[in-house]
């Protein structure tokens, strides 16, 4: 079986910040898709980039055992990138297309823990998820499953995971999805935004392997998945 991997992440937190210039937003990724390519490649393995490489050290020097939330690691001593927190690092090595992933949502105020949550009267978001901007979005703007494309001839086979990169929780997993109809797939587990919000600036990680055959998704594989203490 082949394995090719496309990975975008999605840092999810506190506050909508601006849009940056960036090679891989929508204009530049489509008249130069190799710069925003490498530049995906070059994040993937940066363990400076998120919350549990190498800044996890200073923030957290007793590695979780304030029981501090923004302490909690699975890999507290690896200083870890996407790269070696998922895959050996040449894993991104296949990377060969865009994921685009765009979120699209309402706008509201809330109350939550006593606060009002107000979103400067913004009413319709879409987000179109650039894997190399430190856009930050709050897990209200990306609870509904994202809009998923890639390129793609009919007769593939994909598997899209979503994850959570920081706490190492399945936020998503659809297999034998053919060409790029997501909804043709196996839907294992359906897409969910994040849940807790307001702790850190958390990564999303999407995935997605292209495979020659289908795959068959095992009793024991579904239990791991679906298993409430982690989701
Ligand atoms: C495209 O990239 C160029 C330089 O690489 C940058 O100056 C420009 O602002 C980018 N455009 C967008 C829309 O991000
Ligand atoms: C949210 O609150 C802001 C500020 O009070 C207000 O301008 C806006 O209209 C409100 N939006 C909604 C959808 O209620
Ligand atoms: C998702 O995006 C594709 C490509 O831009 C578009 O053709 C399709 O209509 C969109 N689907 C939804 C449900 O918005
Ligand atoms: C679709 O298949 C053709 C023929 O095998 C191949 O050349 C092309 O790269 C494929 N396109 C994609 C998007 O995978
Ligand atoms: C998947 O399961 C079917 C039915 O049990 C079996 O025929 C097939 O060979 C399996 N495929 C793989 C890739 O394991």
């Amino acid at each position: 079986m082949t394995l090719k991997i496309w990975i975008f992440p999605v840092i999810v937190a506190t506050s909508v910040a601006t849009v940056l210039a960036s090679p891989c937003s929508m204009q530049n990724r489509t008249s130069n898709l190799l710069n925003c390519i490498t530049g995906i490649k070059t994040r993937f393995m940066d363990n400076d980039a998120f919350w549990f490489g190498s800044q996890y050290a200073t923030r957290c020097p007793l590695k979780g055992a304030s029981y501090d939330p923004k302490c909690t690691n699975l890999r507290p001593d690896t200083a870890d990138s996407f790269g070696t927190r998922f895959f050996q690092s040449s894993a991104i090595d296949s990377l060969d297309r865009y994921l685009s992933v765009r979120f699209e949502s309402i706008g509201r105020n809330y109350t939550g823990c006593g606060t009002t949550f107000t979103w400067d009267g913004k009413e319709r978001v879409n987000i179109d998820v650039d894997p190399l901007s430190d856009d930050v979005e709050t897990p209200w703007f990306v609870r509904n499953t994202p809009n998923i494309t890639w390129s793609s001839n009919a007769t593939d086979y994909y598997t899209l995971i979503v994850y959570d990169a920081g706490y190492m929780i399945c936020h998503g997993l659809y297999v034998n999805v053919r060409g790029n109809d997501l909804s043709s797939g196996q839907v294992v587990k359906e897409y969910h935004g994040p849940k807790r919000s307001f702790i850190l600036q958390n990564p999303y990680i999407f995935l997605l392997f292209k495979h020659s055959q289908p795959v068959n998704v095992t009793a024991e594989l579904k239990n791991v998945i679906l298993n409430p203490n982690w989701s």
